[in-house]
């Protein structure tokens, strides 16, 4: 079975605005001071905000070893000047079911521009054409919204939602997990 586990998943991917690549160890400043610090892009995510520079160096290490083992993760840069604005990855894969699951973050100061979408649609192409993955999941917090339209317009469908399945960061309480999914012959349609 292509698609899982060989040692290039992190291949670079070309948009129009941007480069999806794999990360170097001198992402750090980007990553953190764009992204990994911001407590706006942390709510619905499963890490906190990184407290200083050498928590996202370690963190860097780590991931860029993961690149020996398969793992798809890749670091989105704009074009116009190679900035890194977010990360996209396969956070889990089901061998036997020949899926996986997918989750992204963006900085804050980049959101509303269609970069997330953009780079989610590239993603599910890769993974689905040239991986040959059959299906791709992602779950959003149903507190957030924005996740949801993301998914929607890169093409996936709603499967339903899981009812209080994660910890609120914000409030004190549980937020639903929202489901989206999409197939190969979901690529045509759009
Ligand atoms: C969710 C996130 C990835 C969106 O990134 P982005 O680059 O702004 O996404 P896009 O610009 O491609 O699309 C955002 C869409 O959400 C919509 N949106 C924004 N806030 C919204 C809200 N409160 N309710 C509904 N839709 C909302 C935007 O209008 C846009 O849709 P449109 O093009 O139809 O107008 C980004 O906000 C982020 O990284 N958040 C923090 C981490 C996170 O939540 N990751 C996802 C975990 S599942």
């Amino acid at each position: 079975m292509k698609g899982v586990i060989t040692v290039n998943n992190t291949k670079t991917l070309e948009t129009e605005r941007l480069i999806l690549r794999k990360f170097n160890e001198n992402d750090y400043v980007g990553m953190y001071e764009n992204w990994a610090s911001d407590e706006n892009v942390t709510k619905y995510v499963s890490f906190n905000p990184h407290k200083d520079y050498n928590e996202t160096k370690d963190i860097l290490k780590e991931w860029i070893n993961d690149y020996n083992n398969g793992s798809y993760n890749w670091v989105v840069e704009l074009k116009e000047n190679h900035e890194i604005i977010g990360n996209i990855s396969v956070i889990e894969i089901s061998k036997k079911h020949n899926n996986c699951e997918i989750g992204y973050v963006f900085g804050s100061r980049f959101w509303g521009n269609g970069y997330a979408t953009e780079s989610l649609r590239t993603v599910l192409e890769f993974l689905l054409k040239e991986c040959d993955f059959h299906l791709v999941e992602a779950k959003h917090h149903a507190s957030n919204p924005a996740s949801g339209r993301v998914m929607k317009k890169a093409g996936m469908k709603k499967d339903g939602v899981l009812r209080e399945r994660r910890k609120n960061k914000i409030i004190n309480g549980y937020d639903d997990l929202v489901v989206y999914s999409i197939v190969k012959e979901d690529l045509n349609c759009c």
